[in-house]
């Protein structure tokens, strides 16, 4: 063990080179292979930017229109992929569904599981851009007992997710472009995000050369935890837990303030972003925006706006550099746009299969890639002898 570096939680650890995202926690950088976030926001839809992180650069008009009409074959999921739906539990977990249909992608797509033929890859990669939404979205229609609407490719990306989301056989449901708008934008600023950990974890499963669907689908299982890509979900039902609370916000300020209870503010500090987080500050003016134009009235809203104000002006989270991260907001727009709480971190999957496509790529495009295994620093027993059972 003496040649071992301990780094708990991987703080300080390179894990790879990587050529795809750039960070600066200090002082608030984002970039995709070079282009600022705030940039990328203001002038690219999602597929673009899903094209600049997989590919490297930016698409021309005609291969951006080739990638779309690529992804666009396979919006549908195999009719026979339907009934799984049938044997989930009404009230499951989307993330849950999502990771286990997933996963159950490489067995209808059988071919996929050759790593060595680049264009079965590509085309994994399409379906999974294609049919991430279709699955998310018949997630939600089971849990509300309504028909699954099949893709319409009329639609772009986000419309299509909102159409299969909240439109019905009996009712056409007229897309807001605002709406969609914020979803594009949402989708931006988690599309990468260098070696978080549900990235790490792609990585990690893909380098034993496993199936890039089961790569993914256990990418999916670690973005849905609570610190990670659960976030969202969590700081939207502590905002809801302290309206109804009377909205003493200064209460659970405090508590996240005291160790004891392990409370934390939700959607508040990252283990990068010091300073500030580049995507909140993108997509706050978005929240404003819509919120303005909604002027929905919904108690928390106020609880979030008081929450912020009261935590950016406390000392124990301005020594500790706490902002408000990406999923503080994020949560606040989606459920301004009608999605439900359950649905957050689905919608943070489909943003992040960009980056995580990308890095599956580039790991297995390094000749100098290995299989990842972490060492330990043994902590156990001492060697000791058996003693047979009648005599313990
Ligand atoms: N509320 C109260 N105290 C906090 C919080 C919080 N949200 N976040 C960190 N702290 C305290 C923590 O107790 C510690 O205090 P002390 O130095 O006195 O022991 C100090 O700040 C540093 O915290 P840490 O746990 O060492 O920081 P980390 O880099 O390991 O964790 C984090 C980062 C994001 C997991 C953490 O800030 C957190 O739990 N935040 C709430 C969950 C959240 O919003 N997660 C979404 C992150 S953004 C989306 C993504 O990229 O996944």
């Amino acid at each position: 063990t003496g040649l071992v570096t301990l780094d708990e939680g991987f703080v300080n650890t390179g894990s790879t080179r990587s050529a795809i995202t750039f960070l600066d926690g200090e002082q608030g950088i984002l970039r995709y292979r070079g282009y600022a976030i705030e940039d990328l926001a203001a002038n690219c839809d999602f597929i673009e930017v899903a094209y600049l992180l997989m590919y490297g650069e930016l698409p021309s008009a005609d291969k951006l229109s080739v990638f779309r009409c690529g992804i666009r074959d396979h919006t549908m999921i195999h009719e026979d992929m339907r009934s799984f739906y049938n044997g989930f539990p009404r009230d499951a977990h989307p993330m849950a569904i999502l990771s286990s249909v997933v996963g159950a992608l490489s067995t209808f797509y059988q071919d996929s599981m050759d790593l060595n033929d680049p264009k079965q890859v590509e085309i994994s990669m399409y379906r999974l851009l294609a049919k991430l939404p279709t699955i998310a979205a018949y997630s939600y229609k089971k849990s509300m007992g309504q028909p699954f609407m099949y893709p319409n490719n009329q639609l772009d990306y986000c419309e299509n997710f909102l159409h299969m989301m909240f439109a019905t056989p009996a009712n056409e449901y007229c897309v807001d472009p605002d709406f969609a708008e914020a979803l594009n934008l949402l989708l931006i600023v988690h599309a990468d995000h260098e070696q978080n950990c549900s990235t790490s974890t792609v990585r990690m499963v893909g380098s034993s050369n496993a199936n890039l669907f089961a790569s993914i689908s256990a990418g999916i299982g670690a973005l849905w935890g609570p610190l990670h890509g659960g976030a969202n979900e969590a700081c939207v039902n502590m905002l809801e837990q302290i309206a109804a609370d009377g909205g003493n916000v200064k209460k659970y300020v405090d508590m996240a303030k005291d160790k004891k209870n392990g409370f934390r503010l939700m959607g508040f500090g990252h283990r990068v972003y010091k300073n500030f987080d580049p995507r909140a500050k993108i997509i706050r003016t978005c929240c404003d925006k819509l919120l303005k134009k909604l002027n929905l009235d919904d108690p928390l809203f106020e609880v979030a706006q008081e929450l912020q104000d009261v935590a950016l002006k406390d000392d124990y989270f301005i020594e500790r550099k706490l902002y408000p991260n990406v999923d503080f907001y994020s949560g606040v727009i989606y459920r301004a746009i009608g999605i439900p709480v359950q649905m957050f971190t689905v919608l943070f999957a489909i943003g992040r299969l960009p980056g995580w496509l990308a890095h599956w790529m580039e790991m297995h495009a390094n000749p100098a890639t290995r299989i990842n295994r972490p060492r330990q620093i043994c902590t156990g027993q001492q060697l000791r002898e058996v003693i047979p059972v009648e005599k313990r």
